[in-house]
């Protein structure tokens, strides 16, 4: 009999619990996964008890995910080598912020060949200037093939089991099929790409322009300011996959990891939601994050931090000034009553008459 492959899941947040809802129903039910499944969880005091021992006992992550009941087989390990040593399949989904020191900890502890997948939504800082994708920053320091899941996938609407869709970004095909079955279920459907970069920018993009639709909504501006500064926002992540990793595809903008992702985060997310209370409350952006996040992390003002230090690198600010002007308001230089004025005259009102210089792949023909 094959081998089964044993699964282990990287982090224990709001959308690391609500995936492991599907992973460990998948483990439990489908005879290539070993049943058992280790969550490395980040060990905090809750009333007095330890988290790992009340998810253990009561199969409830009450601090990230309450209300809902993790599958039995989904074992909480405190310890991130404990937790990870043994596995075929790991899934790293935590604030990007600690990936860094992870992979310090994971290095030469893993099984030689295990897979990784990212569904990690943030880029890191690199040296000279640049961003680090963060499933390049997993293989290069584990040694492990790397691929993404991103999506419209708001954590506590897939654990409610409300129906869905997600894009795996996957550039070696043999990984394709056993990555669709750990995560395909029911109301979480699944289509596998091979342009993984593109797949993970979006991801990390779209939390940049949901700020930008915060303040918007914050303002008191209507929907249909809103609806264009989503647009200049989509516009602004397809030229950053042009510019900067060129070879991207068009139409994996309108996989779930592209236009509806950027739509649910502008509409329903947790960087809207801060967005909104920056701009009304007159608060400091960390301030909310501990007021309104009960320990969550939000990612939209750091990755504007990380790509504006790219853009001004580069001296590409002005080929970007949805993107520039969110780091701005986040970062206390530009008021958010400037937002407007700073996409009034947006590289798209001035240089597009009929056509348009997209070096991506054309949209498939009708
Ligand atoms: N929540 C969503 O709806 C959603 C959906 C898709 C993708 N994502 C992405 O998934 C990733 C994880 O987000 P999340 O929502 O699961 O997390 P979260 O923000 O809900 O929780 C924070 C996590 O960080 C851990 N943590 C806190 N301090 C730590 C430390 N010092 N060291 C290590 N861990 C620490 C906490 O234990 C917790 O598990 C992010 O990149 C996010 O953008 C989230």
């Amino acid at each position: 009999m094959a081998q089964k492959t044993s699964v282990c899941i990287v982090g224990s947040g709001n959308w690391g619990s609500a995936i492991a809802k599907i992973v460990g129903a998948n483990c439990a039910n489908l005879p290539e996964f070993e049943e058992r499944v280790t969550m490395y969880v980040y060990e905090e005091m809750i009333d007095g008890k330890k988290l790992t021992e009340i998810i253990n006992t009561t199969h409830e992550n009450v601090k990230y995910l309450p209300g809902h009941k993790l599958p039995p087989n989904v074992i909480a390990v405190p310890d991130l080598v404990e937790a990870a040593k043994d596995a075929d399949v790991l899934i790293f989904v935590v604030p990007h912020q600690f990936i860094p020191n992870f992979c310090k900890q994971l290095l030469g502890k893993l099984k030689p060949n295990a897979i990784a997948i990212s569904l990690i939504k943030g880029f890191d800082k690199a040296e000279g200037g640049g961003i680090d994708l963060i499933s390049h920053i997993i293989t290069r320091h584990l040694k492990v093939p790397c691929a993404v899941l991103m999506g419209a996938n708001l954590a506590n609407e897939v654990a409610e089991g409300q129906f869905c869709e997600t894009t795996i970004g996957c550039r070696d095909a043999k990984y394709a099929k056993i990555l669709r079955d750990l995560f395909q279920a029911n109301h979480f459907r699944v289509v596998v790409v091979d342009d993984s970069d593109a797949v993970e920018i979006c991801g990390a993009l779209k939390n940049i322009v949901a700020m930008g639709a915060g303040f918007v909504d914050g303002l008191g501006l209507g929907d249909n300011t809103k609806a264009a500064v989503i647009r200049l926002g989509l516009m602004e992540m397809i030229r950053f996959v042009e510019i900067m990793y060129p070879g991207g595809k068009l139409s994996t903008f309108f996989e779930s990891c592209g236009v509806a992702d950027l739509i649910t985060t502008c509409y329903g997310g947790r960087n809207r939601k801060v967005g909104e209370a920056f701009v009304k409350s007159g608060k400091t952006i960390q301030q909310l994050e501990t007021e309104l996040l009960n320990g969550q992390k939000l990612q939209g003002p750091l990755t504007a931090e990380e790509v504006n230090y790219m853009l001004k690198n580069k001296n590409l600010e002005e080929k970007f000034p949805l993107f520039t002007a969110i780091h701005k308001i986040c970062s206390g230089s530009l008021k958010p009553q400037d937002l407007i004025e700073c996409i009034r005259c947006h590289p798209e009102h001035i240089s597009h008459c009929f056509s348009r210089e997209s070096s991506l792949l054309p949209a498939p023909k009708l």
